[in-house]
């Protein structure tokens, strides 16, 4: 008899698969079998092949007041030290106001890449002609592109010509941008269906040939901005605040530290992008090229000092996030961080993207201009250590308590006092 493929198999035929053509034992198969919160088919809808779930803690960052509003943020994130950081910027950031964010309307951007028909011939006049003949048909196309949605709308076509730099040389290429108001969607869904919807049409007008069809990621009609004044006596003394006023310049200079300052933006922006299920590598890739957009690779962030001589933190991001449409109607998990943080719409739902970034990094930035970030890290870490050197329930605390009091966390150390521990029937 053929062998089922493995997409036709159940959750248990593909682990059992697994258990005869890997070597995972019984013990790790099973750890695939629990899928938390949802159930099996759910995720065999979302993805290709499932056999399980992959399971990140979620905490909740405190303190945050943005726009005047008081938020509980969810974060799914691995990493030590993210959320306490982030809460505890919001705590000094609450102090001097809150986090002030402003938003753009849900603009995204979709392209349609126009071959001419006599491409490496082609000439000036000839590219001036077809650009004349979109631009004079653009109700036309708008009106067509808003048959393909019920809840999006296009607003304007650009029209724009590149020509190929690679090694090819396939000469010019027409560019139309189709922007789209995707309301409180991400958009990716509805632009490329307006996208492929239209392309006909254009190369009808055009006589050319369209080959991409597809939204862009740079969501440069979608910004977030937001701003927070963090006042200088909770930062830790005018040593520090001049410290930290370097780390920007580094980070605004250097691209080999902007990259690991955006990184820490980052942490804060993809643990929410993930705890409310949006396309975190969209927003990752939006914002790195953003972060490029003059040409040169620099920090998302702006940091200065204020006539108070307090330090103000900005951000300016690209934000394509949605709060319907995506898995924020069918996982579960998602549903409820979306519930808790009660935000009403996707605008809303970015300023607490740009917020939780300028948090993050306030306090990396602070940390490292202080007394580093080790220290902080190690204590969040040596509960991790305990666990791995076998502490369980209230062990845990007492073991990475007394190694961060020794400065001393490692699982050797970690075993030596949990083995103290337990001959004292602690
Ligand atoms: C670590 O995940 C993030 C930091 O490296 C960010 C930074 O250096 O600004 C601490």
């Amino acid at each position: 008899m053929e062998q089922k493929k493995f997409r036709d198999m159940s959750q248990d035929e593909r682990l059992q698969y697994l258990k005869i053509k890997t070597n995972l034992s019984e013990k790790e198969i099973d750890l695939f079998r629990n899928t938390g919160g949802l159930n099996f088919n759910t995720i065999n809808g979302m993805v290709e092949n499932a056999i399980g779930v992959f399971p990140l803690p979620i905490g909740i960052a405190t303190n945050f007041v943005i726009n005047n509003k008081e938020y509980l943020i969810p974060m799914a994130i691995e990493e030590p030290s993210v959320i306490a950081a982030a809460s505890n910027a919001a705590k000094i950031a609450g102090r001097g106001g809150g986090f002030v964010a402003d938003v753009d309307d849900s603009i995204m951007i979709g392209q349609i890449q126009l071959i001419p028909d006599s491409n490496n011939s082609i000439n000036k006049s000839e590219i001036d002609d077809i650009i004349k003949v979109l631009q004079d048909n653009k109700n036309k196309i708008t009106s067509l592109a808003n048959t393909k949605s019920k809840f999006a709308e296009c607003i304007d076509i650009k029209i724009r010509h590149i020509e190929d730099k690679s090694i090819n040389s396939l000469g010019i290429m027409i560019i139309v941008e189709i922007l789209v108001d995707v309301k409180d969607a991400m958009g990716a869904n509805v632009v490329n269906t307006m996208c492929e919807g239209i392309a006909p049409e254009i190369e009808l007008l055009t006589g050319g040939e369209t080959i991409l069809k597809i939204l862009s990621n740079y969501a440069t009609e979608r910004l977030v901005r937001c701003k927070a004044i963090f006042p200088r006596d909770l930062i830790g003394g005018e040593d520090v605040l001049r410290r930290i006023l370097f780390a920007y310049a580094m980070a605004y200079t250097d691209v080999y530290r902007a990259v690991t300052h955006n990184k820490g933006i980052m942490n804060g922006i993809d643990s929410v992008a993930i705890a409310t299920g949006q396309d975190f590598r969209a927003i990752e890739a939006g914002c790195h090229a953003y972060a490029c957009r003059d040409g040169h690779y620099k920090s998302l962030t702006k940091w200065y000092q204020n006539s108070n001589g307090d330090l103000v933190g900005e951000i300016e991001i690209p934000m394509a996030v949605g709060t319907v449409g995506g898995i924020t109607n069918t996982h579960p998990i998602v549903k409820s961080c979306l519930k808790l943080l009660n935000v009403s719409s996707s605008k809303e739902l970015a300023t607490i993207m740009a917020a939780s970034g300028l948090a993050q990094n306030f306090s990396a930035i602070r940390a490292l201009a202080d007394e580093g970030i080790q220290k902080g890290h190690m204590k969040l870490h040596s509960k991790n250590i305990a666990i791995m050197a076998g502490a369980t329930d209230n062990m845990i605390e007492l073991v990475s308590k007394k190694m961060v009091e020794e400065k001393n966390v490692s699982v050797s150390r970690a075993k030596e006092i949990l083995e103290t521990l337990n001959k004292k029937g602690v």
